[in-house]
């Protein structure tokens, strides 16, 4: 498994793991997969992906959460193409997503929006040293859930 650095060749790679987050609905706040790959790729943002075989089975995005008096603190995505799942692929990116952002300045790291019912997500970051700062309730529309509330993780780096 490699991780390296995103390049424009791995759009259609990008396209395909957002379109199964975007089908599924119950993670990002995204509803099109354009959505995913503006938050992926924008401005200032350092985006990585997991070479697996020659295949792209995961990506992940560091940019800062917020600008200027609080570019110090990074915000973060993952995504794991779904039929890798459960094989430590979220894992080994999360921990050297952390290094990375260690590396690049970053002083601590801050989800805005995990949705309180994906709890493999929960389960991993809060084993990576992650904690619950605060819970916003009925943030998001799941699509068969109703309005369930979403939690903003920190940890220092
Ligand atoms: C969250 C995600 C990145 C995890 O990636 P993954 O490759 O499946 O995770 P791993 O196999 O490395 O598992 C890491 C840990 O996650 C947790 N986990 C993974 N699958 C789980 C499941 N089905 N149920 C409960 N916990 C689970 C466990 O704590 C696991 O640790 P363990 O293997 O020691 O038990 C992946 O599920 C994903 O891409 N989800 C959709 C996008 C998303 O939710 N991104 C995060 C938004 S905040």
């Amino acid at each position: 498994m490699i991780i390296r650095q995103y390049n424009d060749q791995d759009i259609s790679s990008l396209e395909r793991l957002a379109k199964q987050v975007v089908d599924d609905g119950t993670v990002f706040p995204f509803e099109d997969e354009q959505g995913v790959l503006d938050y992926w790729l924008s401005p200032g943002a350092r985006t990585f992906v997991v070479d697996w075989q020659n295949q792209v089975v995961g990506t992940f995005v560091i940019k800062p959460n917020l600008p200027d008096r609080c570019s110090h603190i990074a915000n973060a995505g993952y995504m794991v193409d779904e039929a890798r799942r459960g094989q430590g692929i979220g894992r080994t990116m999360s921990v050297r997503s952390l290094e990375i952002a260690r590396e690049l300045g970053f002083r601590a790291m801050q989800f805005n929006i995990v949705v309180a019912t994906n709890l493999s997500a929960i389960r991993l970051w809060e084993e990576l040293g992650f904690v619950r700062i605060g819970q916003i309730p009925k943030a998001f529309r799941h699509p068969s859930k109703g309005l369930v509330a979403v939690w903003i993780m920190h940890r220092e780096l």
